[in-house]
């Protein structure tokens, strides 16, 4: 597995894979839009091959990185991609001072869950309705240790 940022020219493959992977994938224009936020966009993703099997999109806020969007190929998953993405957000936050990372997360995605568990996050609220009329969302932290 390859790890690098992403870039605009990506965007096709992204999407490519976000509509697979969601009932109500994000248009183009919100993939242009975090990945051309400038210094504070922050755009992950995974190749395998030369081909974009999963990405990881957010912003930097003040110490923070708001995790917006996580998706993997269903093709490839279970193969530590998500986990690989998630390092990768780690190490981006050290290297740019950011200490801690959120995210939200539909409170039925258990295998999203698991995931952000395994990897040191913690459940720290509910957002009632955040998905829509009756789909909550858990919200998740992590806290970076200085290197
Ligand atoms: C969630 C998602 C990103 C996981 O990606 P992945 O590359 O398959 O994950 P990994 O292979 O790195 O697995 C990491 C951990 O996630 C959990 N996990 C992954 N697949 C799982 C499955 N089918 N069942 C249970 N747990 C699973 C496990 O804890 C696993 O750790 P382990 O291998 O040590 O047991 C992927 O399933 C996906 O894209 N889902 C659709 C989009 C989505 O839900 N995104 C998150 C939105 S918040």
């Amino acid at each position: 597995m390859f790890i690098r940022d992403a870039q605009v020219q990506d965007i096709d493959q992204l999407l490519a894979i976000e509509e697979l992977c969601y009932d109500h994938p994000w248009p183009r224009e919100a993939f242009e839009e975090e990945i051309e936020r400038g210094d504070v966009g922050v755009g992950i993703l995974a190749e395998e091959e030369g081909l974009v099997v999963g990405f990881l999109l957010g912003m930097a806020v003040v110490h923070e990185l708001h995790l917006h969007n996580l998706a993997v190929h269903p093709d490839y998953r279970g193969k530590g991609v998500g986990k690989g993405l998630l390092e990768a957000a780690d190490n981006y936050c050290r290297s740019h001072d950011l200490q801690r990372i959120l995210l939200e997360v539909r409170q039925d995605n258990e295998i999203a869950q698991r995931l952000y568990l395994s990897r040191g996050y913690v459940a720290v609220g509910t957002r009632k309705g955040y998905y829509g009329p009756g789909r909550d969302g858990s919200l998740y932290t992590k806290e970076l240790e200085p290197e």
